[in-house]
């Protein structure tokens, strides 16, 4: 485990963090009571948020599971969570044994759970680095040690981005990710809109803002721009529910989410 962390390292209980609340929503129990009442006004307004959660999870579980297939073996995961089962090398090692994955997360109490990712299958390598997606560098200095970047990568951002907002430059981040990957690498996306609902996706993210977390939802043509100079897979950019919809398994519809997954050519 690298404890790459830029300062952050210190588990706060007194005010929510969005980790601990996307536990709150999948029905986990890796979160404080600060993170429930946050995550209870949140349903309040947007009563669909456990099942956008899931929908979320079953979006990384297809995108993983597809590029596995396709022969993608290595992954780097930005923004991974609280280990929820299935954890994404579980997904990817049962199709590919070998499958290496680099997690990274912000969040102390990720760190503290990180012995559930770090149960890589025999063939496989697991790593956790605590780190900023703000700061690359340190990622991909901590990513160079497990991953073989002479071959390709799958950098996943799973609801993450909607927690960078634009003053830190989250398109130049991505750039700097996705620059030293080589071709045939990809980027699987996935990002909260207001597209569907402004009024009440407004005040759920006046929650997380005003519990100090920084928060910013964008349209279907800006989250399309993260896809810039990729070429995206079939079906494209489609709101989660229309991904690769799988019948026993879709969500209630309207789950305010974009998806995709884009190819480094
Ligand atoms: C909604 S959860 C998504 C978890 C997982 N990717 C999934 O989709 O199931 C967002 C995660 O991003 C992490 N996060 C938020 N801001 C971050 C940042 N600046 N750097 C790294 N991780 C961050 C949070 O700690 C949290 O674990």
């Amino acid at each position: 485990m690298t404890d790459a962390d830029d300062g952050s390292g210190i588990l706060d209980t007194t005010k929510p963090h969005p980790a601990r609340m996307y536990d709150y929503y999948l029905n986990g129990k890796d979160h404080y009571p600060v993170d429930a009442a946050a995550a209870q006004q949140v349903l309040s307004f947007y009563p669909q948020g456990r099942l956008a959660a899931q929908a979320n999870r079953r979006f990384m579980n297809r995108a993983v599971r597809l590029l596995a297939q396709h022969g993608v073996k290595q992954f780097l995961d930005i923004g991974t969570g609280i280990p929820t089962e299935p954890n994404l090398h579980q997904i990817a090692q049962g199709i590919v044994p070998g499958a290496r994955v680099v997690y990274v997360d912000n969040d102390p109490i990720v760190l503290r759970h990180a012995e559930a990712l770090l149960s890589s299958g025999p063939e496989g390598r697991t790593e956790y680095v605590q780190a900023d997606v703000r700061s690359p560098d340190v990622i991909l200095r901590g990513a160079r040690n497990v991953l073989d970047f002479d071959e390709p990568i799958a950098l996943s951002l799973v609801a993450l981005l909607h927690f960078v907002s634009d003053e830190h430059d989250p398109r130049g981040l991505v750039r700097s990710l996705l620059d030293p990957l080589p071709s045939g690498s990809h980027l699987v996306l996935s990002h909260g809109t207001a597209d569907l609902d402004p009024e009440a996706m407004e005040r759920v993210m006046e929650v997380y803002r005003n519990n100090g977390v920084m928060a910013q939802l964008r349209s279907e043509a800006e989250v399309a721009t993260f896809f810039d100079g990729l070429e995206l897979l079939e079906p494209g950019l489609r709101l989660v529910d229309d991904w690769h919809p799988e019948a026993a398994s879709t969500a209630a519809g309207g789950t305010p989410l974009y998806v995709g997954v884009g190819r480094k050519v």
